[in-house]
């Protein structure tokens, strides 16, 4: 397993370009399924998950093919398609689970290995479960696998309202919405700006849908879809995780590709701490605005509040601020597993259930430390990039999964960082 080098190297200055969302490309894919036409994704930002659901996709009969390497996914699923989503793939990536609702609409049933947990929580698929059943799906539990199907063979159109904004139930009962007979209301649905570039890609496709970014979808079904091209929206956790390098360190950078709308609730919580954000025509120029990082409290939130997938990130920002913050972390139940890697680092903070108060230090030391998650692992980077001496951290597969070039785009803006291979 591959290591990652950091050494502190002082301010950071320079441009980095941020690539396509992986999150919201994890759901465009498998939008491949909704019809026999094909769909091209440009701006896919090239990761282990995105190889991983084009394994998936491949293993249902669909055909995806990575062009300008991997930029361009062209993508096509013009049968016969295979229903039945194998644990060996699932249980690597949660979001494999976002091929139930393309194939519960396209064939009328499916069998999908349910994910398992992973390091941040159980994460279960009730929202999933109870949306797609209101849809007229009956899906029951065996061995581990979903076994769905519609009944009379067709979904038809529901109201439905989630019990909690999921982002991945919303995702795919909008898809499975798209060709049921009649209309869908999602009430209490996510609002993420992937939610918006789904909704997006499938209109182009002839979806009827209106609403999405705001809490109440609507979804007339149609009788079928055709083919799209589509351009994959900014990853707004990659730039807010880059916006964090000057804050952390020093110096100015600008991050092409960055829109304030995307991290508003992040950069109004760095403007707090002292850092300033101002959008440029090319993206977003951050710099510390002087001085050092004040304490700020964050609370993660379902979008448009602060994300989840930026608490850890920010948490290593604010074990260098003068005071103390609070972070309280409200959509996982165990995301705090980078908290014992800091500590390691110097940093001092005390976790007690989805609370962890942080006392600021002057300066973090490096040390050899563990990548747990996809997000922990990058806020190792961000202390080790601040600390004094070296820092290593392991595990960085998780890395891999969801930041391309990780040491190219950072040694870009100057920091000492190199990748040990196992
Ligand atoms: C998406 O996961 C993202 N992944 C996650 O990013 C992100 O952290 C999360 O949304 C929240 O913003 C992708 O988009 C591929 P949820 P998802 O359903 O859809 C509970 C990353 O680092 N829940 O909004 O799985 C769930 O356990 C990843 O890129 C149920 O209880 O998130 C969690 O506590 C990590 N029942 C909360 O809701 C359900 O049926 C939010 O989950 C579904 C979810």
């Amino acid at each position: 397993m591959d290591s990652i080098l950091v050494k502190g190297n002082g301010a950071l200055n320079g441009v980095i370009p941020i690539a396509g969302a992986k999150n919201a490309c994890l759901a465009l894919m498998p939008a491949t399924l909704l019809s026999e036409e094909p769909l091209t994704l440009t701006n896919a930002p090239r990761l282990s998950d995105i190889a991983t659901m084009t394994q998936l996709l491949q293993s249902l009969g669909a055909e995806v093919a990575g062009l300008q390497e991997g930029k361009v996914l062209a993508l096509s699923s013009l049968g016969p398609i295979n229903h039945v989503a194998d644990y060996e793939i699932v249980r690597k990536m949660r979001a494999s689970n976002l091929v139930l609702g393309p194939l519960l609409a396209r064939e009328g049933h499916a069998v999908v290995s349910l994910p398992g947990g992973c390091a941040i929580g159980a994460r279960p698929m009730d929202l999933h479960i109870h949306g797609l059943e209101a849809l007229g799906a009956e899906i029951e539990l065996k061995d581990g696998y979903l076994h769905a199907k519609a009944k009379g063979g067709k979904l038809r159109g529901a109201q439905m309202t989630l019990r909690m904004a999921s982002v991945g139930a919303t995702e795919n009962i909008m898809m499975a919405a798209t060709l049921a007979k009649g209309t869908t209301v999602i009430n209490n649905a996510a609002r993420e700006p992937e939610i918006v570039d789904l909704a997006q890609c499938l209109r182009k496709m002839g979806a009827q849908i209106d609403g999405e970014g705001s809490s109440r979808i609507e979804i007339q079904g149609v009788d079928r879809l055709g083919g799209a091209t589509h351009q994959v929206v900014t990853d707004r956790i990659e730039l807010g995780t880059y916006m964090l390098a000057p804050a952390i360190c020093g110096g100015e950078v600008e991050l092409l590709g960055g829109r304030m709308h995307l991290v508003a609730a992040f950069a109004e919580k760095l403007d707090q701490a002292g850092v300033s954000v101002t959008e440029t025509e090319a993206g977003l120029k951050v710099s510390r605005k002087g001085g050092r990082i004040r304490a700020v409290d964050v609370t993660t939130e379902p979008f448009p509040g602060f994300p989840t997938d930026l608490q850890a990130q920010m948490m290593a920002l604010l074990c260098t601020a003068e005071g103390t913050s609070v972070l309280e972390e409200k959509i996982f139940e165990n995301r705090f597993m980078h908290a014992p890697e800091l500590l390691r680092m110097g940093a001092q903070i005390e976790v007690h259930g989805g609370t962890a108060t942080v006392k600021g230090v002057e300066k973090l030391r490096g040390a050899r430390v563990m990548a747990t998650d996809l997000r922990a692992s990058v806020s190792l980077i961000l202390a080790g990039l601040a600390a004094e001496g070296e820092t290593v951290v392991s595990r960085v597969y998780h890395l891999d999964r969801g930041y391309e070039r990780v040491e190219e785009k950072f040694r870009g803006i100057g920091a000492h960082i190199e990748r040990i291979k196992a």
